[in-house]
Protein backbone atom coordinates (compact mmCIF):
# COMPACT_ATOMS: atom_id res chain seq x y z
CA UNK A 1 0.00 0.00 0.00
CA UNK A 2 1.08 3.46 -0.74
CA UNK A 3 1.14 6.31 1.96
CA UNK A 4 1.75 9.88 1.39
CA UNK A 5 4.48 10.85 4.54
CA UNK A 6 4.76 14.15 5.17
CA UNK A 7 8.34 15.09 5.05
CA UNK A 8 8.54 18.87 4.32
CA UNK A 9 6.64 21.85 6.56
CA UNK A 10 6.80 25.66 7.30
CA UNK A 11 4.80 28.39 8.17
CA UNK A 12 4.94 31.94 7.15
CA UNK A 13 3.19 34.45 10.01
CA UNK A 14 3.54 38.04 9.34
CA UNK A 15 5.40 40.56 11.42
CA UNK A 16 2.71 43.30 12.31
CA UNK A 17 1.04 42.75 15.58
CA UNK A 18 -2.72 43.70 16.34
CA UNK A 19 -2.69 42.72 20.52
CA UNK A 20 -5.80 43.26 22.65
CA UNK A 21 -4.83 46.26 23.52
CA UNK A 22 -4.62 47.65 20.34
CA UNK A 23 -7.78 46.68 19.64
CA UNK A 24 -9.47 47.89 22.68
CA UNK A 25 -7.94 51.32 21.42
CA UNK A 26 -10.70 50.90 18.34
CA UNK A 27 -13.47 49.46 19.59
CA UNK A 28 -15.33 48.41 23.11
CA UNK A 29 -13.34 45.41 24.42
CA UNK A 30 -10.76 44.54 26.70
CA UNK A 31 -8.05 41.98 26.69
CA UNK A 32 -9.75 40.34 29.90
CA UNK A 33 -12.23 40.05 27.81
CA UNK A 34 -11.13 38.28 24.50
CA UNK A 35 -8.89 36.78 26.41
CA UNK A 36 -11.03 34.87 29.22
CA UNK A 37 -13.61 33.92 26.13
CA UNK A 38 -11.22 32.80 23.51
CA UNK A 39 -8.04 32.43 24.43
CA UNK A 40 -6.61 35.02 22.51
CA UNK A 41 -4.25 37.56 23.30
CA UNK A 42 -2.72 39.19 20.06
CA UNK A 43 -3.23 38.21 15.92
CA UNK A 44 -1.22 39.26 13.36
CA UNK A 45 -2.35 41.77 10.05
CA UNK A 46 -0.40 40.97 6.70
CA UNK A 47 0.66 43.76 4.65
CA UNK A 48 1.14 41.32 1.33
CA UNK A 49 -1.15 39.32 -0.29
CA UNK A 50 -2.36 35.90 0.80
CA UNK A 51 -0.71 34.23 -1.57
CA UNK A 52 2.44 35.83 -0.77
CA UNK A 53 1.89 34.64 2.62
CA UNK A 54 1.04 31.03 0.91
CA UNK A 55 4.43 31.02 -1.15
CA UNK A 56 6.77 31.91 1.84
CA UNK A 57 5.35 29.24 4.35
CA UNK A 58 5.57 26.62 0.97
CA UNK A 59 9.45 27.69 0.06
CA UNK A 60 10.37 26.72 3.61
CA UNK A 61 8.53 23.51 3.49
CA UNK A 62 9.91 22.51 0.07
CA UNK A 63 13.77 23.50 2.03
CA UNK A 64 12.99 21.26 5.26
CA UNK A 65 11.67 18.46 2.44
CA UNK A 66 15.33 19.01 0.34
CA UNK A 67 12.98 19.45 -2.91
CA UNK A 68 12.87 21.66 -5.48
CA UNK A 69 9.50 23.81 -6.49
CA UNK A 70 10.10 21.90 -9.86
CA UNK A 71 9.47 18.65 -8.48
CA UNK A 72 5.72 19.06 -6.89
CA UNK A 73 3.37 17.24 -9.11
CA UNK A 74 0.21 18.97 -7.32
CA UNK A 75 -0.61 22.64 -5.02
CA UNK A 76 -3.51 22.59 -3.21
CA UNK A 77 -4.24 25.87 -1.61
CA UNK A 78 -6.69 25.61 0.98
CA UNK A 79 -8.03 29.27 1.89
CA UNK A 80 -11.24 31.14 2.22
CA UNK A 81 -9.75 35.07 1.50
CA UNK A 82 -7.63 34.52 -2.01
CA UNK A 83 -6.46 37.29 -3.24
CA UNK A 84 -8.53 36.78 -6.62
CA UNK A 85 -11.14 34.17 -7.06
CA UNK A 86 -10.22 34.13 -11.03
CA UNK A 87 -7.58 32.57 -11.19
CA UNK A 88 -6.86 31.25 -8.24
CA UNK A 89 -4.60 31.89 -5.54
CA UNK A 90 -2.88 28.41 -6.32
CA UNK A 91 -1.67 29.59 -9.49
CA UNK A 92 -0.32 32.82 -8.14
CA UNK A 93 1.86 30.14 -5.60
CA UNK A 94 3.25 27.60 -8.68
CA UNK A 95 3.91 31.16 -10.62
CA UNK A 96 6.31 32.69 -7.37
CA UNK A 97 7.36 28.98 -6.92
CA UNK A 98 8.40 28.04 -10.35
CA UNK A 99 6.45 24.75 -10.08
CA UNK A 100 5.83 24.32 -13.38
CA UNK A 101 4.96 20.80 -13.56
CA UNK A 102 2.48 21.28 -11.04
CA UNK A 103 -1.68 21.05 -11.01
CA UNK A 104 -3.04 23.64 -8.70
CA UNK A 105 -6.56 24.34 -7.41
CA UNK A 106 -7.68 26.22 -4.07
CA UNK A 107 -9.96 24.83 -2.02
CA UNK A 108 -12.46 26.43 0.42
CA UNK A 109 -13.78 24.57 3.62
CA UNK A 110 -13.06 27.60 5.64
CA UNK A 111 -11.39 26.63 8.93
CA UNK A 112 -11.58 23.12 7.80
CA UNK A 113 -9.55 23.18 4.37
CA UNK A 114 -5.98 21.98 5.82
CA UNK A 115 -7.52 19.20 7.20
CA UNK A 116 -9.66 18.33 3.85
CA UNK A 117 -6.70 19.74 1.37
CA UNK A 118 -4.75 17.27 3.85
CA UNK A 119 -6.90 14.62 2.34
CA UNK A 120 -7.33 15.26 -0.73
CA UNK A 121 -3.90 15.80 -1.38
CA UNK A 122 -2.92 12.13 0.55
CA UNK A 123 -5.82 10.53 -1.84
CA UNK A 124 -4.45 11.81 -4.66
CA UNK A 125 -0.93 10.17 -4.06
CA UNK A 126 -2.42 6.81 -2.82
CA UNK A 127 -4.38 6.52 -6.36
CA UNK A 128 -0.78 7.11 -7.96
CA UNK A 129 -2.08 10.27 -9.31
CA UNK A 130 0.90 12.14 -7.99
CA UNK A 131 4.04 11.64 -6.10
CA UNK A 132 4.47 15.01 -4.20
CA UNK A 133 2.15 17.36 -3.18
CA UNK A 134 2.23 20.52 -1.69
CA UNK A 135 -0.56 21.22 0.91
CA UNK A 136 -0.72 24.99 1.88
CA UNK A 137 -3.49 26.63 4.32
CA UNK A 138 -3.31 30.65 3.83
CA UNK A 139 -5.77 32.96 5.03
CA UNK A 140 -5.73 37.34 5.18
CA UNK A 141 -8.96 37.46 7.21
CA UNK A 142 -8.16 40.63 8.69
CA UNK A 143 -9.38 42.11 4.98
CA UNK A 144 -12.98 40.35 5.27
CA UNK A 145 -13.61 41.94 8.79
CA UNK A 146 -15.95 44.85 9.82
CA UNK A 147 -14.09 46.68 12.76
CA UNK A 148 -16.96 47.66 14.27
CA UNK A 149 -18.32 44.40 14.91
CA UNK A 150 -16.64 43.49 18.20
CA UNK A 151 -18.14 39.98 18.65
CA UNK A 152 -15.59 38.83 15.56
CA UNK A 153 -13.16 41.32 14.73
CA UNK A 154 -11.29 40.42 17.90
CA UNK A 155 -11.21 36.52 16.55
CA UNK A 156 -9.15 36.42 13.57
CA UNK A 157 -5.83 36.51 12.38
CA UNK A 158 -3.65 36.52 8.99
CA UNK A 159 -1.27 33.79 8.32
CA UNK A 160 -0.23 30.90 6.38
CA UNK A 161 1.50 27.22 7.04
CA UNK A 162 2.59 24.54 4.33
CA UNK A 163 2.83 20.60 4.02
CA UNK A 164 4.48 18.83 1.34
CA UNK A 165 3.43 15.06 1.73
CA UNK A 166 5.48 12.47 -0.55
CA UNK A 167 4.77 9.07 -1.53
CA UNK A 168 6.13 6.16 0.47
CA UNK A 169 5.81 1.96 1.10
CA UNK A 170 6.13 3.03 5.19
CA UNK A 171 3.05 3.77 7.18
CA UNK A 172 3.23 7.16 7.60
CA UNK A 173 1.07 10.33 6.67
CA UNK A 174 -2.96 10.65 6.92
CA UNK A 175 -3.73 6.96 8.11
CA UNK A 176 -7.31 7.90 9.03
CA UNK A 177 -9.68 10.86 8.04
CA UNK A 178 -13.47 11.72 8.48
CA UNK A 179 -14.84 14.68 6.73
CA UNK A 180 -17.96 16.14 6.98
CA UNK A 181 -20.81 19.29 6.74
CA UNK A 182 -23.51 20.39 8.70
CA UNK A 183 -25.30 22.44 6.09
CA UNK A 184 -28.38 23.25 7.75
CA UNK A 185 -26.16 25.28 9.88
CA UNK A 186 -24.61 27.14 6.83
CA UNK A 187 -26.18 30.70 7.80
CA UNK A 188 -24.60 30.70 11.43
CA UNK A 189 -21.51 31.38 10.04
CA UNK A 190 -22.25 33.22 6.46
CA UNK A 191 -20.41 36.31 4.67
CA UNK A 192 -23.34 36.51 2.35
CA UNK A 193 -22.25 39.63 0.07
CA UNK A 194 -18.86 38.14 -0.33
CA UNK A 195 -19.27 36.18 -4.07
CA UNK A 196 -20.98 36.43 -6.97
CA UNK A 197 -24.54 36.71 -4.69
CA UNK A 198 -23.35 40.30 -3.94
CA UNK A 199 -25.15 42.47 -5.57
CA UNK A 200 -22.38 44.88 -7.65
CA UNK A 201 -24.04 48.40 -7.66
CA UNK A 202 -26.19 48.36 -4.76
CA UNK A 203 -23.93 48.41 -1.61
CA UNK A 204 -20.78 50.00 -2.13
CA UNK A 205 -19.57 50.65 1.50
CA UNK A 206 -16.87 48.02 0.92
CA UNK A 207 -18.11 46.09 3.70
CA UNK A 208 -18.99 42.34 3.85
CA UNK A 209 -21.59 41.19 6.48
CA UNK A 210 -20.54 38.95 8.49
CA UNK A 211 -22.97 36.74 9.88
CA UNK A 212 -22.18 34.98 13.25
CA UNK A 213 -23.67 32.86 15.91
CA UNK A 214 -20.83 32.32 17.88
CA UNK A 215 -22.81 30.32 20.62
CA UNK A 216 -24.07 27.87 18.07
CA UNK A 217 -20.89 27.20 16.13
CA UNK A 218 -19.30 26.63 19.80
CA UNK A 219 -21.81 24.05 20.06
CA UNK A 220 -22.51 22.27 17.05
CA UNK A 221 -18.10 22.68 16.70
CA UNK A 222 -17.55 20.54 19.37
CA UNK A 223 -19.75 17.62 18.28
CA UNK A 224 -18.79 18.02 14.96
CA UNK A 225 -14.91 17.53 15.98
CA UNK A 226 -15.98 15.21 18.87
CA UNK A 227 -17.30 12.89 16.05
CA UNK A 228 -15.24 13.41 13.56
CA UNK A 229 -12.37 12.16 16.02
CA UNK A 230 -14.56 9.39 17.53
CA UNK A 231 -14.74 8.10 13.83
CA UNK A 232 -11.54 8.10 12.91
CA UNK A 233 -9.91 6.61 16.19
CA UNK A 234 -12.10 3.88 15.47
CA UNK A 235 -11.20 3.65 11.62
CA UNK A 236 -7.24 3.10 12.73
CA UNK A 237 -8.24 0.81 15.48
CA UNK A 238 -6.27 3.32 18.22
CA UNK A 239 -7.57 4.41 21.49
CA UNK A 240 -7.21 8.13 22.64
CA UNK A 241 -4.66 7.14 25.08
CA UNK A 242 -2.31 6.43 22.27
CA UNK A 243 -2.18 9.42 20.29
CA UNK A 244 0.77 11.43 21.09
CA UNK A 245 0.06 15.08 20.55
CA UNK A 246 -3.72 16.77 19.37
CA UNK A 247 -3.04 19.76 16.70
CA UNK A 248 -6.37 21.11 17.10
CA UNK A 249 -8.05 24.07 14.70
CA UNK A 250 -7.88 27.30 17.12
CA UNK A 251 -10.54 29.05 17.40
CA UNK A 252 -11.05 29.23 21.21
CA UNK A 253 -9.40 28.01 23.42
CA UNK A 254 -12.66 26.57 25.61
CA UNK A 255 -13.72 24.45 22.32
CA UNK A 256 -9.67 23.15 22.42
CA UNK A 257 -10.23 22.15 26.25
CA UNK A 258 -13.55 20.84 26.12
CA UNK A 259 -12.22 18.54 22.85
CA UNK A 260 -9.36 17.38 25.08
CA UNK A 261 -11.98 16.84 28.02
CA UNK A 262 -14.34 14.51 25.98
CA UNK A 263 -11.16 12.65 24.69
CA UNK A 264 -9.74 12.44 28.13
CA UNK A 265 -6.23 13.93 27.16
CA UNK A 266 -4.51 16.06 29.57
CA UNK A 267 -3.69 19.52 28.05
CA UNK A 268 0.21 19.01 27.79
CA UNK A 269 -0.87 16.58 25.08
CA UNK A 270 -2.61 19.37 22.96
CA UNK A 271 -0.55 22.03 20.87
CA UNK A 272 -1.78 25.52 21.44
CA UNK A 273 -0.75 28.30 19.87
CA UNK A 274 -4.07 30.60 19.95
CA UNK A 275 -2.47 33.25 22.21
CA UNK A 276 -0.44 34.59 19.76
CA UNK A 277 -2.58 34.39 16.21
CA UNK A 278 -6.08 34.25 17.25
CA UNK A 279 -7.72 32.03 14.37
CA UNK A 280 -6.42 32.08 11.29
CA UNK A 281 -8.44 29.80 9.64
CA UNK A 282 -7.31 27.38 7.34
CA UNK A 283 -3.62 27.81 8.59
CA UNK A 284 -4.36 27.23 12.05
CA UNK A 285 -3.50 23.76 11.87
CA UNK A 286 -0.02 23.74 9.56
CA UNK A 287 1.13 26.80 11.75
CA UNK A 288 0.57 24.49 15.02
CA UNK A 289 1.75 21.51 13.58
CA UNK A 290 4.93 23.30 12.13
CA UNK A 291 5.25 24.90 16.17
CA UNK A 292 4.88 21.93 17.38
CA UNK A 293 7.77 20.75 15.50
CA UNK A 294 9.96 23.36 16.36
CA UNK A 295 9.25 22.72 19.92
CA UNK A 296 10.16 18.93 19.85
CA UNK A 297 7.17 17.94 20.72
CA UNK A 298 6.33 15.66 17.14
CA UNK A 299 8.48 12.30 17.75
CA UNK A 300 9.83 9.92 15.23
CA UNK A 301 6.54 7.56 14.42
CA UNK A 302 4.35 9.32 16.76
CA UNK A 303 0.77 9.67 16.66
CA UNK A 304 -0.86 12.54 16.07
CA UNK A 305 -4.95 14.01 15.54
CA UNK A 306 -6.04 17.10 14.23
CA UNK A 307 -9.72 18.18 14.19
CA UNK A 308 -11.46 21.02 12.82
CA UNK A 309 -14.38 22.94 11.82
CA UNK A 310 -15.32 25.92 9.85
CA UNK A 311 -17.85 27.83 8.07
CA UNK A 312 -20.36 25.71 5.94
CA UNK A 313 -20.33 24.34 8.82
CA UNK A 314 -17.32 21.78 7.46
CA UNK A 315 -15.77 19.51 10.33
CA UNK A 316 -12.74 16.92 9.96
CA UNK A 317 -10.64 15.21 11.81
CA UNK A 318 -7.19 13.63 10.68
CA UNK A 319 -5.02 10.62 12.26
CA UNK A 320 -1.55 11.43 11.09
CA UNK A 321 1.38 8.69 11.75
CA UNK A 322 4.60 10.60 11.78
CA UNK A 323 7.44 9.17 9.81
CA UNK A 324 11.10 8.89 11.20
CA UNK A 325 12.49 12.52 10.58
CA UNK A 326 11.39 15.34 12.80
CA UNK A 327 13.93 17.97 11.86
CA UNK A 328 13.97 19.75 8.20
CA UNK A 329 17.17 18.92 5.53
CA UNK A 330 17.85 22.73 5.10
CA UNK A 331 16.38 26.15 6.27
CA UNK A 332 14.92 28.54 4.18
CA UNK A 333 16.21 32.08 4.51
CA UNK A 334 13.99 33.86 2.78
CA UNK A 335 11.58 36.71 4.34
CA UNK A 336 8.76 38.89 3.69
CA UNK A 337 9.15 42.57 2.60
CA UNK A 338 9.79 44.03 5.19
CA UNK A 339 6.72 45.81 7.18
CA UNK A 340 6.51 49.67 7.76
CA UNK A 341 3.61 49.80 9.53
CA UNK A 342 2.50 48.85 12.75
CA UNK A 343 -0.72 46.26 12.86
CA UNK A 344 -3.18 49.18 14.00
CA UNK A 345 -1.49 51.46 10.97
CA UNK A 346 -2.36 48.80 8.44
CA UNK A 347 -5.97 48.53 9.74
CA UNK A 348 -6.90 52.10 9.80
CA UNK A 349 -8.68 52.72 6.80
CA UNK A 350 -10.30 50.20 7.23
CA UNK A 351 -11.24 51.05 10.18
CA UNK A 352 -12.07 54.53 9.53
CA UNK A 353 -14.62 52.93 6.57
CA UNK A 354 -16.26 50.56 8.96
CA UNK A 355 -17.02 53.37 11.55
CA UNK A 356 -18.19 55.47 8.66
CA UNK A 357 -20.66 52.86 6.79
CA UNK A 358 -24.13 53.97 7.56
CA UNK A 359 -25.43 50.27 8.31
CA UNK A 360 -27.50 49.14 11.37
CA UNK A 361 -25.37 46.48 12.94
N1 LIG B 1 -15.56 42.60 23.90
C1 LIG B 1 -16.36 42.85 24.93
N2 LIG B 1 -17.61 42.35 25.00
C2 LIG B 1 -18.05 41.60 23.98
C3 LIG B 1 -17.26 41.31 22.85
C4 LIG B 1 -15.96 41.86 22.84
N3 LIG B 1 -15.10 41.64 21.83
N4 LIG B 1 -17.96 40.55 22.02
C5 LIG B 1 -19.16 40.34 22.57
N5 LIG B 1 -19.23 40.98 23.76
C6 LIG B 1 -20.33 41.04 24.71
C7 LIG B 1 -21.67 40.78 24.06
O1 LIG B 1 -22.18 41.99 23.52
C8 LIG B 1 -22.48 40.28 25.20
O2 LIG B 1 -22.90 41.38 26.00
P1 LIG B 1 -24.37 41.39 26.68
O3 LIG B 1 -24.34 40.23 27.62
O4 LIG B 1 -24.40 42.72 27.32
O5 LIG B 1 -25.32 41.22 25.55
C9 LIG B 1 -21.46 39.51 26.04
O6 LIG B 1 -20.18 39.98 25.64
C10 LIG B 1 -21.54 38.00 25.85
O7 LIG B 1 -21.53 37.72 24.47
P2 LIG B 1 -21.62 36.24 23.95
O8 LIG B 1 -21.64 36.22 22.46
O9 LIG B 1 -22.71 35.52 24.67
O10 LIG B 1 -20.22 35.70 24.44
P3 LIG B 1 -19.72 34.21 24.50
O11 LIG B 1 -19.34 33.87 25.86
O12 LIG B 1 -20.64 33.29 23.76
O13 LIG B 1 -18.37 34.30 23.68
C11 LIG B 1 -17.50 33.79 21.52
C12 LIG B 1 -18.38 34.71 22.32
C13 LIG B 1 -16.08 33.89 22.02
C14 LIG B 1 -17.49 34.19 20.05
C15 LIG B 1 -18.02 32.35 21.67
O14 LIG B 1 -19.39 32.28 21.39
C16 LIG B 1 -17.33 31.37 20.82
O15 LIG B 1 -16.19 31.04 21.03
N6 LIG B 1 -17.99 30.76 19.85
C17 LIG B 1 -17.43 29.73 19.02
C18 LIG B 1 -17.25 30.18 17.70
C19 LIG B 1 -15.86 30.56 17.39
O16 LIG B 1 -14.95 30.64 18.14
N7 LIG B 1 -15.73 30.82 16.17
C20 LIG B 1 -14.51 31.20 15.67
C21 LIG B 1 -14.64 31.41 14.26
S1 LIG B 1 -15.49 30.26 13.47
C22 LIG B 1 -14.49 29.11 13.00
O17 LIG B 1 -13.41 28.94 13.41
C23 LIG B 1 -15.06 28.38 11.99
Amino acid sequence: MTFANITGWGKCLPPAVLSNDHLSTIMDTSDEWIHSRTGIKARRVSHVSCSALATLAARRALACAGLEASQLDGIILATATPGTLVPNGASAVQQALGAHKAAVFDLNAACTGFVYGLSVGTALVQTGMMKRVLIIGAERLTKLLDWAKRDTAVLFGDGAGAVIIEASEQESGLIANRLGCDGEAREILHIPDFGTDRERFAEIDGLFTFNFEGQEIFKRAVRGMGEATGAVLAQAGITPEQIDLIVPHQANLRIIETLAKRMDAPMEKVMVNIAQYGNTSAATVPIALCEALEQGRVKPNSYLLSAAFGAGLTWGAALIKWGDRVTPLALCDDELPPCQQTGLELIASAVAGCQQADRPR
